[in-house]
């Protein structure tokens, strides 16, 4: 069965096509270069983005399948939570392919995606937890089956990338900070500078960001501008502040709780360093440890189709609506 997926929830404009018994066929996507000069997303510019994006974009998927849109068996799209105006151009150019072509279209939740972007190379294992961390999302979520997901732990202040954007931001390195962090941090010191690990009162498992993003700032007025090794160090240090508390976390949540496999998800699982000190940490207790090459954690139209994929495989069909929205939790159709 093919499964198209499209995602337009912010300012990518992505195409997949997922075969569940080949996985990915292709998945390409057309970033937005539009942004660049105001410093930030503009809405209606994205949207108009998208409408001139996605008619290319779609060809040229199709063209590296080998795939004409008779060859598609379903269309799977983004409802939210995103930007209103861009899910809208996705959720309008789905419905009419759907309707010229007589296929049935899903709408899927964007964390759902992430989610199962780990089923893009290898099948998914259940039960599981999984880390969802982007540039919006900070969350752990337990797995017990498709489609059947409970949230343990969400972010009380910014999500994971958020931490690592503002950081970057501070020390002028550009965004996405993620990244440019992480390559400069291959030559630092975890160790040379102290960062705290945030602990919440209530001793719960949530997560805080914003405590780590001012010590940056005030440690960067203090002592910076940094450059060369001072830099790396700065770096290694802050990632490794990150990964510190996402682990500490992870590991919390997993006392008690059966887990034959830790996902790793969302645009911050691209870092290997992360997977590399989760792996060390959880794979001697015999879970597996798992996060998608670096372009499928990132938002991709692959993750969106294979998440429509495992819908239709659980019998669950087309209809769950298809009205966008700009937020709202992840919660089971299972
Ligand atoms: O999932 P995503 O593409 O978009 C959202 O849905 O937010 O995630 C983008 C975030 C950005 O904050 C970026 O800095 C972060 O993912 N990111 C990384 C890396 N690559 C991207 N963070 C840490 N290490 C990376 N290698
Ligand atoms: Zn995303």
């Amino acid at each position: 069965m093919i499964t198209l997926g499209i995602e337009t929830s912010c300012d990518d404009s992505a195409v997949g096509l997922y075969c569940s018994e080949r996985k990915v066929l292709a998945s390409l996507l057309a970033t937005q270069l539009e942004h660049g000069a105001t410093g930030g997303i503009v809405p209606e510019v994205a949207s108009r983005a998208h409408l001139k994006n996605l008619p290319p974009v779609l060809r040229a998927a199709l063209g590296e399948a080998g795939l004409g849109l008779a060859d598609i068996d379903a269309i799977a799209v983004t409802r939210g939570p995103g930007l209103l105006g861009s899910l809208l151009v996705g959720l309008a150019f789905a419905q009419a392919l759907g309707e010229a072509w007589g296929k049935p279209v899903l709408g899927v939740h964007h964390i759902e995606a992430h989610l199962v972007s780990n089923h893009l190379e290898r099948d998914l294992v259940f039960p599981a937890l999984a880390l969802v961390i982007s540039g919006g999302h900070s969350q752990i979520f337990q797995l017990r089956a498709p489609g059947d997901y409970a949230l343990l732990a969400t972010t009380r202040d910014d999500a994971a990338g958020e931490a690592f954007d503002k950081a970057a931001k501070v020390a002028g390195l550009g965004f996405p900070g993620g990244p440019v962090i992480e390559r400069l941090a291959t030559a630092g010191d975890p160790h040379a500078f102290p960062f705290p690990l945030a602990r919440l009162t209530d001793g719960g498992l949530d997560f805080s960001f914003s405590g780590l993003k001012t010590a940056a700032r005030l440690l960067w007025e203090r002592v910076g501008p940094l450059s060369g090794q001072a830099l790396a160090d700065f770096c290694a240090s802050y990632q490794s502040a990150i990964i510190r508390q996402l682990l500490d976390r992870l590991e919390r949540a997993l006392r008690g709780r059966e887990a034959a496999a830790c996902y790793l998800a969302g645009g911050v699982a691209a870092n290997r360093t992360l997977l590399a000190a989760a792996t060390a940490r959880l794979a001697p207790a015999g879970i597996l440890v798992h996060a998608p090459s670096p372009r499928f954690c990132t938002d991709n139209g692959a993750m969106v189709a294979c998440a429509g994929a495992l819908r239709l495989a659980a019998g669950r069909a087309a209809g769950a609506g298809l009205a966008p929205f700009s937020r709202g939790a992840l919660k089971s159709w299972r």
